[in-house]
């Protein structure tokens, strides 16, 4: 487990708080396990009805920690990174995210698997693969071109340039965008809504407004492939070297 998620049951809805401000919530192997936790534990509880994914500080994800991700790449379908996505793809309860700040990388990807997405207004959202030469993870090649069109995704994924929160509303990608300070309020107002409705019925139309599980497992799986071979490569360990001493990186053509 992780010192870094914080998990707390409040009636109906489970909340996972990333809380590692200092390093703008970049995920560890740790942090995604206990996330996946988080998650899984919800699909124990009969009597939640939501979970909210929040960010504590200034920022709701910075994706990947990238010095982490250096020293224990992912090795396979146990990784905890694996797990995570499993988790939050698959998921049945209703998944809410509150987003302040930058969501980068996987941070932009895991809203696409949310059901409902409060972002504050200077909320940005960020998909810097290919920038960082790697590819797109979480099944977000398949699914950000069916939620903004293949030219907006085009835009967003090949040059990783940050999309502010009201642009990402207008796209499709965030439901409401709240003033600074306000996105866990209007997550739990969202997950409030669903209180008192019945368990089965939410679960069954959660499930058939994302019947595309094998699409999305089968996408994955092809991503990942390709992210572990681009791990490997000479041009991201420039990126992610290059990113933690602070300067350009310089790729050979
Ligand atoms: N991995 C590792 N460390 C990270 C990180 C990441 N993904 N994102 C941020 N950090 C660290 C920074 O290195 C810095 O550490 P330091 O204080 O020890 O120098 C600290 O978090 C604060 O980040 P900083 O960049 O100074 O904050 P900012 O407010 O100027 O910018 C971001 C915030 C999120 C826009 C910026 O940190 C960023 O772009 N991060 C990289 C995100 C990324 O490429 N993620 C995809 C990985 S696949």
């Amino acid at each position: 487990m992780s010192d870094h998620v914080e998990i707390v049951r409040d009636g109906a809805r489970l909340e996972i708080h990333l809380n590692r401000p200092d390093k703008k919530n970049a995920l560890t192997g740790a942090m995604y396990a206990a996330v996946a936790e988080g998650l899984a534990s919800a699909e124990r509880e009969p009597g939640v009805l939501a979970v909210i994914l929040a960010g504590r500080g200034q920022a709701f994800c910075a994706g990947n920690d990238l010095a982490d991700f250096m020293a224990n790449p992912p090795s396979g379908d146990d990784s905890p990174v694996a797990r995570f996505l499993r988790a939050i793809s698959t998921a049945t309860k209703a998944v809410v995210a509150a987003v302040q700040g930058p969501a980068v990388g996987v941070g932009a990807t895991m809203l696409l698997h949310c059901d409902h997405v409060v972002a504050s207004e200077e909320a940005s959202l960020q998909f810097p693969f290919a920038r960082l030469a790697l590819v797109p993870e979480a099944a977000s090649s398949l699914l950000l071109p069916r939620v903004v069109g293949p030219l907006a995704a085009a835009e967003l994924m090949l040059t990783g340039d940050p999309l502010p929160a009201a642009e990402a509303k207008r796209l499709g990608l965030v439901s409401r965008v709240v003033p600074s300070g306000e996105a866990l309020a209007g997550a739990r107002a969202f997950a409030a809504r669903l209180e008192g409705l019945p368990p089965e019925a939410l679960r069954e139309t959660k499930r058939l407004l994302r019947a595309t599980s094998q699409d999305v497992a089968t996408r994955m799986a092809e991503e990942n492939a390709l992210f572990r071979r681009q791990l490997g490569s000479a041009e991201f360990a420039e990126a992610a070297r290059a990113f933690l001493e602070k300067r350009k990186p310089v790729f050979a053509r």
